[in-house]
Order: structure tokens, then sequence, then C-alpha cells
């Protein structure tokens, strides 16, 4: 199919299928295989003790106000780190305005939420604690709760050794962070771009070869396979109101710059087959749709079946193995832990 745009800023508009050697060499251009060490987020350090304490913190539903929504609630690890919800559900069964997205691999992302407002993942930790739709808390109640439970004090001790008061709200989002660095998922695909030709089928690497060619990864490259940069929805053709709702207008919301309305950050797509309903609107329940969508409104063009299926099917390649996650035992509430309100 026909690409005049966005086909030009990929490498080379591909004539003839690529030798298989040359496909990898090609992909290495625009993508990058996961680290085999965990990122080093920046003021931060990562330790053992504060991954644990921020794994607890991560499903302890004692930190909403409620006592019934953890971060799991909404970034549900047995089902690739989302709820799977059109938009989501929050305190007081209130449905906030966008669609939850993984927190698989989010260390990754240039910056965090659909609209990139959260420089990292610490920032970004502070958000949903205190959003009314979320989990409708205050940081003093969190500090107060934590505060209430010995077993918490230990571990922001060993978490964080050289702090005399280090029950802080601050804290408790650096260890959600450390926690979060560790949820990464290698996937064929990145044996793939580590050498194993064997790792993709042939529709994978036909699919990866068309998501090259047609210009996909313009806006979704880099290790996340997207996540890196910003652009508008509808680059071509805005799609109708369902899927771009008018009232969202984006990273215009967080630079109040005109060019940016409407303007989202391109999705990282690992582990996307598992994150169904798709876009920061949540409306889209198909992959394949999903695919069509991007390819009229980003590309201006409407895709033959048969390239989207072959898409569909290197997307699945990104499909990753699940980190394994042990429910934590969490400290027991005491007679001075806050009652759950709301
Ligand atoms: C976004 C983590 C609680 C719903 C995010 C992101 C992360 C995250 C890392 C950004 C991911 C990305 O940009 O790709 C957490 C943590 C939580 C928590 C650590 C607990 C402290 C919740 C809860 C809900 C929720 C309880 C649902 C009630 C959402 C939604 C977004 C989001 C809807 C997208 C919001 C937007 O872009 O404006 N969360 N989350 N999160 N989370 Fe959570
Ligand atoms: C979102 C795939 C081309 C920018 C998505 C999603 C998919 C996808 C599956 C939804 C992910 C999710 O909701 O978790 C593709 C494919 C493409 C393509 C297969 C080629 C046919 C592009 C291009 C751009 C772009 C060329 C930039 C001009 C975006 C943006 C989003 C997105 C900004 C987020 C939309 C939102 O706010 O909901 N892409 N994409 N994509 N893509 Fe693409």
């Amino acid at each position: 199919m026909h690409r005049p745009l966005l086909a030009a800023t990929a490498a080379s508009v591909l004539a003839a299928p690529l030798a298989a050697s040359e496909l990898r060499d090609t992909a290495l251009d625009y993508f990058a295989p996961l680290p085999s060490t965990l990122m080093a987020p920046k003021d931060n350090k990562i330790t053992p003790e504060k991954i644990d304490l921020g794994k607890a913190l991560f499903f302890d539903p004692r930190m909403s106000a409620s006592g019934v929504f953890s971060c799991n609630s909404c970034h549900n690890l047995a089902t690739g780190g989302d709820d799977n919800m059109p938009v989501s559900i929050g305190h007081g069964w209130q449905t906030g305005p966008r669609n939850s997205p993984t927190v698989l691999n989010s260390v990754f992302n240039v910056a965090q939420f659909w609209d990139g407002r959260a420089e990292d993942l610490k920032a970004q930790a502070k958000g949903p604690v205190q959003a009314g739709v979320e989990m409708a808390n205050t940081p003093e109640n969190v500090v107060a709760t934590l505060n209430s439970m010995p077993q918490y004090v230990e571990w922001f001790k060993g978490a964080f050794p050289d702090e005399a008061d280090p029950v802080t709200f601050d804290n408790f989002a650096k260890a959600i962070e450390a926690y979060e660095v560790t949820l990464t998922t290698p996937a064929p695909f990145d044996a793939y771009l580590n050498g194993n030709e064997d790792a993709l089928t042939a529709d994978q690497k036909a699919g990866l070869e068309l998501f090259i060619d047609n210009g996909c990864v313009a806006c979704h490259s880099g290790v996340n396979v997207g996540g890196h940069d910003y652009y508008p929805f509808g680059l071509i053709e805005k799609p109708g109101a369902d899927v771009l709702p008018e009232g969202d207008v984006g990273r215009f919301a967080v630079t109040e710059t005109a060019d940016d309305e409407y303007v989202f950050r391109a999705s990282p797509l690992r582990n996307v087959e598992l994150t169904a309903p798709y876009f920061h609107s949540g409306v889209v329940w198909g992959l394949k749709e999903a695919v069509q969508i991007m390819s009229i409104s980003q590309l201006g063009d409407k895709m033959p079946d048969a390239e989207v299926d072959k898409i569909v099917a290197f997307l699945g390649s990104l499909t990753g193995e699940m980190p394994e996650v042990v429910y934590p035992v969490l400290p027991p509430e005491t007679d001075t832990t806050p009652r759950p309100s709301g």
C-alpha cells in the first residue's frame, strides 16, 4: 500500500521482502531489546529492601481512603498490568476519564500517563493516591496509616537506612517506583533482536516488516515500541468522537500549546495483546480494529486485512514473560490505623 507521508520517515521503503538478517538489522535501527539489568531511576537507588517495600505498597488497599483500592486494582499484574475496563472504576464506584495503561515496562516510557504529565514513576505514584476518582486519599492519611503499623515503619527504615524519619509520602512513592522498575517482560521480540532468528514466526517477521515499511515505526519505536514521544491522535484523519472524545485534549492540558491539542504519547506496545480495550478512551476491544484505526487516522489509508493480520501477529511477539509475583503478606492494622472512609 502507498504511504507517502510517514513511510518516508522510515529508513527505506522496502520493495521486496528483506533477507532474514537484513530485517533484523533494520529492526535494530528502530528498536532495542530490554536491558539485562534493572534501570536506575533518577534520585532513587534501587535496593532489594526498597523493592519489597514497594511491592507491599503496590498491593495494599489501605493506601486508599476506602481501603478498597490498591494500585493492583487498576494495574492487575495477573491480567497484563491493567484493569481491562474501558475506563477505570475507583473510589465510590466512580469512573475516571481514561483507560488504565499497563504498569509493565512503564519505566521505559519518556514520562508517565497518556499525556506525559508525570516526569517519572515516583512523581506518578503520588497522583492516584490523591485522585478523587481513584484512591481519594491524602498524603497525611497515607503517612498516618503507615506509621500505625510497626512492620511498615521497620520496612521503611530498612529501605531508607540513612534517614532519621523515613516514613514519608516521598519515600512511599520512591519505594513504589523501585518495585515498578522490576516489572519488565522479556518477549520473543527481544530474543529476536538479540540474534535468535527463530524467535519470531514467519508471519510475525512479515508483520514486523510491514510495521516498519508502512510507517508505524515512525511513532512506535525504541525499547517499548512506543512510549517515547508525543503525536497528534488523528494526524491525518481524526477518529470519531467515540474513540477521540472532544473533552480530552491530551497534552494540551499539560503544555497549553495550541499544537498539542489532541496530542498523546504514542502508546508503548509491549504486551498490547493483553491490554484491551484500546486507546485512552478505552472503547476499542479488538486489536485488529485498533490497528486499522491507527492506519486510517495516523497514516491516512485503510490497510488490507491480510496486512493487519500480520501486524497483529508481530504485536503478539511483544507479549513477554510475566514477572513472577508472590502475593505479599501485609502488616496487620492496629488500634491507631485510620479507619476506611467513603
Ligand atoms: C496511569 C501506576 C493506582 C488508574 C498509571 C501509570 C502508572 C500507574 C505507572 C502510567 C502508565 C503509563 O503512562 O504508561 C499506579 C500506581 C498506583 C496506581 C503505582 C497506586 C499508587 C491506580 C488506581 C487506578 C488507576 C487505583 C484506578 C482507580 C490509572 C489510570 C491511568 C493510570 C486511569 C491513566 C491516567 C491518565 O493518563 O490520565 N498508573 N497507579 N491507577 N492509572 Fe494508575
Ligand atoms: C496508539 C498501533 C501508527 C501514534 C496505538 C495503539 C496501537 C497502535 C495498537 C493502541 C495501544 C493501546 O491502547 O494500548 C499502531 C500501528 C500503526 C501505528 C500498528 C501502524 C499501522 C502510528 C503512527 C503514529 C501513532 C504513525 C503517529 C503519527 C499513536 C498514538 C497513540 C497510539 C499517539 C495513542 C492514542 C490514544 O491517545 O489513545 N497505536 N500505531 N501510531 N499510536 Fe499508533
